[in-house]
């Protein structure tokens, strides 16, 4: 390819360290002269005409989805629900009157998407495609897209490309509210110019997360993620990145649901990663801590600077709480990488994984 790695061993840590960079790239594409955010006219009223949004992808796509819909639902108060491409096609939903259906793909190739973007154009129905190639199939034959700006990404394992969808997601959720008169009490880009300097912070940081991964994933059988609300979703990417590139079998779960299950798989010494971003549930994920730590779990929490913690965590800097996702993944994609690297796995093209995955 013509993508070269520069001095960095692997694509998966190029890319890794870019997010700070395609950040601020986002905000420069999505901004205007005097600082609105830029968006095509018929975008913006494709969103507000709408009754409900259907987010569809697939894999780290649809973890994005996930994080998207809180912005959605939370910004912009426009109803969301997030499906998996390939239970979507063949198991429809009752659909609302005037539903919009956004598909979120980092190569705009996926098979499992393009199959539902057939039916919904058949249905007359509105499509975007937020992508990170242009005149990709689904930007091709959907009504509108909203680029990524990312780059190449040429690792198999998602990680500019799936901070880019959450902030494209950030961006247009912003620009939804706008347009119904809401008022928001943050201004969307200097929020997310902070969070691209909390991920350069955190990159610096790498030698820490090396350590992390040495001390709780280079002999471990299994690892889980736990977190409540948006650090849940988080968690699902930081389990899939962890079972792409180093096959250690990795589940993500609300810290809630533990005790309805899941609890029962801890013994002594398995690895907890718990994310505690968030200030409404920081006194419960830290209960499920303890929880899990009484029953010889070996825990690792990543938390966000400003909430109430002790001991020894990783500590994530300080940003809009709803934007907590774009950072706390980042500590995930570097243990993972390094995890991978200690158990000599081939990061950049793990086994059984394709890219793109164009078949059904
Ligand atoms: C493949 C890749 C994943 C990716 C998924 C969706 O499975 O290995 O990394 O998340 O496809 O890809 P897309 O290009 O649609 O975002």
């Amino acid at each position: 390819s013509d993508i070269e790695k520069g001095t960095y061993p692997h694509f998966m840590l190029k890319e890794i360290d870019e997010q700070p960079f395609v950040m601020r790239r986002i905000i420069q594409e999505y901004q205007d002269d005097q600082d609105n955010i830029k968006l095509d006219e018929d975008v913006r009223q494709a969103v507000a005409d709408c009754d409900r949004i259907y987010i569809i992808a697939a894999g780290t796509s649809y973890h994005a989805g996930l994080i998207g819909k809180e912005f959605l639902e939370k910004i912009a108060q426009v109803p969301t629900e997030v499906h998996i491409a390939s239970e979507f096609s063949y198991n429809m939903p009752l659909l609302s009157e005037k539903p919009l259906f956004v598909f979120i793909s980092q190569s705009g190739e996926t098979a499992d998407l393009r199959s539902v973007l057939v039916e919904v154009n058949k249905l007359g129905h509105k499509a975007l495609t937020i992508t990170n190639v242009q005149g990709s199939t689904l930007s091709r034959e959907s009504h509108y897209t909203l680029l990524l700006h990312a780059g190449p990404e040429i690792a198999v394992a998602s990680t500019k490309a799936y901070t880019a969808q959450m902030a494209v997601l950030a961006i247009l959720a912003v620009d939804t509210a706008q347009a119904k008169g809401l008022t928001l009490d943050f201004d969307p880009m200097k929020e997310l110019g902070i969070v691209a300097n909390a991920i350069e912070a955190l990159c610096d940081q790498n030698e820490k997360l090396e350590q992390v991964a040495k001390d709780y994933l280079s002999t471990t059988r299994n690892c889980f993620f736990i977190g409540r609300g948006l650090d849940y979703h988080v968690g699902l990417e930081g389990a899939l990145k962890l079972k792409e590139i180093s096959y250690i079998q990795a589940e993500g779960f609300a810290g809630g649901e533990l005790k309805h299950g899941t609890i029962a798989l801890i013994e002594e010494g398995t690895p907890v990663i718990a994310l505690a971003t968030q200030e409404h549930v920081n006194s419960s994920i830290r209960s499920n801590v303890s929880e899990v730590v009484t029953r010889g779990a070996n825990a690792c929490i990543i938390s966000l600077e400003g909430l109430e913690r002790e001991g020894d965590e990783i500590i994530l800097p300080s940003v809009h709480t709803l934007l907590a996702p774009l950072v706390s993944v980042v500590p995930m994609q570097l243990i993972s990488y390094y995890a991978a690297l200690h158990r000599d796995c081939d990061v950049d093209k793990p086994r059984n994984l394709a890219k793109s995955v164009t078949v059904e």
